[in-house]
């Protein structure tokens, strides 16, 4: 197969004038790095900027991290995501502070030795905090070398990846790694777009990348499309008394494990069975007011779609075991309430 020579040098020249002033770029230390990283995998960099900065304003260091409550932890990880994400930031700094006196390891087979580090985290990390030749190959990175090298395999295929990664390895050059490999996220982020809107006319590596000249670029990369998701109808109440809303805590381990929602049945319930069931929890629904019917919302997960229904009741009596009565004050500064309950959120933040 061809190949679209050396690609440094243009790529480089390219990211020195078009890098996005981003805040962890302009203090590039191992924390700061590995942070971002792990909120940008599963997040876009507009939408991950506000809680970085809430984050580095919170826990300064990778000390601070380790002895964040997890309670605060989830606050300041509200709305992003794959909380999952936090809780191994969080083992991780406790290990690097008891195996490695408070240091991420200058070493790209160390750190993946830490949770919620894998291959693409530690290259990252290595290249760009540590200046080390390591590749750091996510989705952005796949898409650019399927196109650039007119490659059809499949992005899914372990082998695919390996072989892509092979290709990062040969390309990158040994006296800057970091900016290669950033260069690389950056080109995909910005400029070779998925779907049918890469802006090949912005890109500095045009007239090397065989997609192009083949004018297969829209085709590529080729990826098996994941399974469908399964679809959980979930019965959502909104329940109120005097001026607080029931809140209930998930269960400790699985989806959303340990955050905090509107009092919920993970199944389908008619008006009737669900103030039957809060009745049975020992809560009073004021029967001189009828439940007001909520606004439906859906919410993807990775592997299941949630399509949510309910009411808004007024009702007494102690919170059921695993709830709370909130205010919306501590609705909003207390509980960490997932993104997945955005539409209900204001009635019980009253829109904090
Ligand atoms: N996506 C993930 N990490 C990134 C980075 N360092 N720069 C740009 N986009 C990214």
């Amino acid at each position: 197969m061809s190949s679209p020579g050396p690609i440094a040098p243009a790529l480089l020249a390219w990211f020195r004038q078009n890098a996005r002033a981003l805040p962890f770029r302009q203090d590039p230390t191992p924390y700061h790095i590995w942070v971002s990283e792990i909120m940008l995998q599963q997040t876009r960099v507009a939408a991950a900027l506000e809680h970085y900065r809430r984050f580095m304003a919170a826990l300064p260091d990778i000390p601070a991290l380790a002895a964040c409550p997890d309670e605060e932890l989830f606050k300041l990880w509200e709305g992003l995501g794959y909380y999952s994400r936090a809780r191994n930031l969080k083992k991780a700094a406790t290990l690097i502070c008891s195996e490695y006196g408070g240091r991420l390891p200058a070493s790209y087979e160390e750190l993946q030795k830490l949770p919620g580090i894998g291959e693409y985290t530690a290259g990252a990390i290595a290249s760009i905090a540590f200046g080390l030749p390591a590749p750091a190959v996510d989705g952005n990175v796949l898409r650019v070398f399927a196109r650039l090298y007119n490659d059809s395999g499949n992005i899914a295929d372990p082998a695919t990846k390996r072989l892509f990664t092979r290709r990062v390895t040969e390309q990158q050059p040994k006296d800057a790694p970091g900016p290669f490999n950033e260069a690389l996220m950056e080109l995909g982020a910005l400029v070779c777009l998925p779907g049918g809107a890469p802006l090949c006319g912005d890109c500095p590596l045009a007239g090397q990348c065989l997609a192009k000249a083949a004018g297969t670029q829209l085709e590529l990369p080729v990826k098996t499309p994941p399974k469908p998701r399964r679809v959980q109808p979930v019965t959502v109440l909104v329940v109120r008394r005097e001026n607080r809303c029931l809140l209930q805590q998930r269960p400790d381990t699985g989806l959303l494990a340990g955050l905090w929602q509107p009092f919920l049945f993970e199944e389908a319930l008619d008006e009737s069975e669900a103030l039957a069931r809060l009745k049975a929890l020992g809560l009073a629904v004021n029967g001189a007011e009828a439940p007001r019917p909520l606004k439906a919302a859906k919410h993807i997960f990775s592997h299941v779609e949630w399509r949510m229904a309910g009411w808004e009741v007024t009702a007494a009596g102690d919170a059921p075991a695993g709830c709370v009565w909130a205010t919306a004050e501590e609705a909003a500064g207390r509980y960490a309430l997932p993104g997945a309950f955005k539409a209900y959120r204001p009635l019980l933040t009253g829109g904090r």
